[in-house]
């Protein structure tokens, strides 16, 4: 293998920049060209590609977002763009690709295999951490932390004026953001798509824990908790019992930052396994965690099955909240 390249695909995480970087050195280190591909599956279309040496990945390792900018195009969706994006790379003589990017984007990857027949390797980068196959994604860690530290915040305000507070995580269809830091931020009730928090329980035992002298309450809602956003919650609240619940809504802060140290580790061993992976002729697989260990699985296996929250950690956070 002479020519790889390399892209990030969908929501930014921190620490795409560091899983960047050690696919170009690793590359570079096996004597191989490393090709950056811009804004994703948009850029792999339009031809936006071009050589990067160990020096264009200088100074990126400590920075949140992605260097190589990201997107979610809904043309590659279509056979005849990714007919497009698979001449521009045979056209540069690129033989293997490295995918950094969540569940959408691994669909996009595996199809380029399915038609193409251009191997593919993918790295699990998204703060959502919903990726069946790796314990942990890149960019999770730091964002529980960016969404903890402003919890901390909330909670020293929602103290001050014995309020309840509703805190909005990312998670459209997930809740490890929500489970990890309601568990960590030492929350009252954690709301995801999938946990069976319901208002009326949430009421119950918030209502009870005011008797027992409790003045303060947190609630963590993933933005695809089933009453709807943050709002909507609090208005199901407000009818259901009479309490007034402060919304703060934490969105796209949570998605950018320096990455933490174990983002950045994390991102520097996927980026050279999923470089060797594509020397050793490896693809269509997925690079994962388990445990300390890192592992592989096949992309289509990671794309038709879902990584389910953690009820444990949502019924230890609501046990230690009386
Ligand atoms: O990257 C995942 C994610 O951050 C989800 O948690 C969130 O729902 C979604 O992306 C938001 O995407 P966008 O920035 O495209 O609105």
């Amino acid at each position: 293998m002479k020519k790889i390249g390399v892209y990030t695909s969908g929501g930014d995480a921190p620490g795409m920049n560091a899983a960047i970087r050690a696919v170009v050195r690793m590359g570079v280190s096996k004597k191989i060209e490393v090709y950056g591909i811009y804004q994703g599956y948009s850029g792999m279309i339009e031809g936006k590609i071009s050589l990067l040496q160990p020096r264009d990945v200088a100074n990126i390792i400590q920075r949140g977002g992605t260097v190589l900018k990201t997107g979610r195009s809904a043309e590659f969706m279509k056979a005849e763009f990714r007919k497009k994006a698979a001449d521009n790379l045979k056209a540069l003589g690129i033989e293997g690709l490295v995918c950094i990017g969540g569940d959408g984007s691994f669909k996009g990857a595996h199809a380029l295999w399915e038609e193409h027949k251009i191997p593919v390797v993918g790295i699990p980068g998204t703060i959502d951490n919903d990726i069946y196959g790796s314990d942990n994604t890149i960019g999770f860690d730091t964002a529980v932390n960016t969404a903890l530290d402003a919890i901390d915040k909330i909670r020293d305000t929602a103290a001050s004026h014995d309020r309840l507070f509703i805190v909005e995580v990312m998670g459209r269809n997930s809740g490890h953001i929500a489970s990890y830091v309601g568990l960590a931020g030492g929350a009252e009730e954690i709301f995801t798509p999938d946990a069976n928090t319901t208002v009326e329980k949430a009421v119950d035992r918030i209502k009870d824990s005011m008797q027992r002298g409790k003045t303060s309450s947190i609630i963590i809602a993933a933005e695809g908790q089933k009453p709807g956003r943050a709002y909507d919650l609090a208005e199901a609240i407000r009818k259901k019992s009479g309490l007034d619940a402060k919304v703060c809504i934490l969105g796209h802060l949570q998605r950018g930052g320096s990455p933490t140290a174990i983002d950045r580790v994390l991102a520097s061993r996927m980026g050279a396994a999923a470089v060797e992976a594509l020397v050793k002729g490896q693809s269509d697989i997925m690079i994962g965690t388990e445990g300390p260990q890192l592992v592989t699985m096949s992309l289509e296996q990671v794309v038709k099955t879902e990584k389910k929250t953690s009820m444990d950690l949502i019924n230890l956070a609501t046990a230690l909240s009386i």
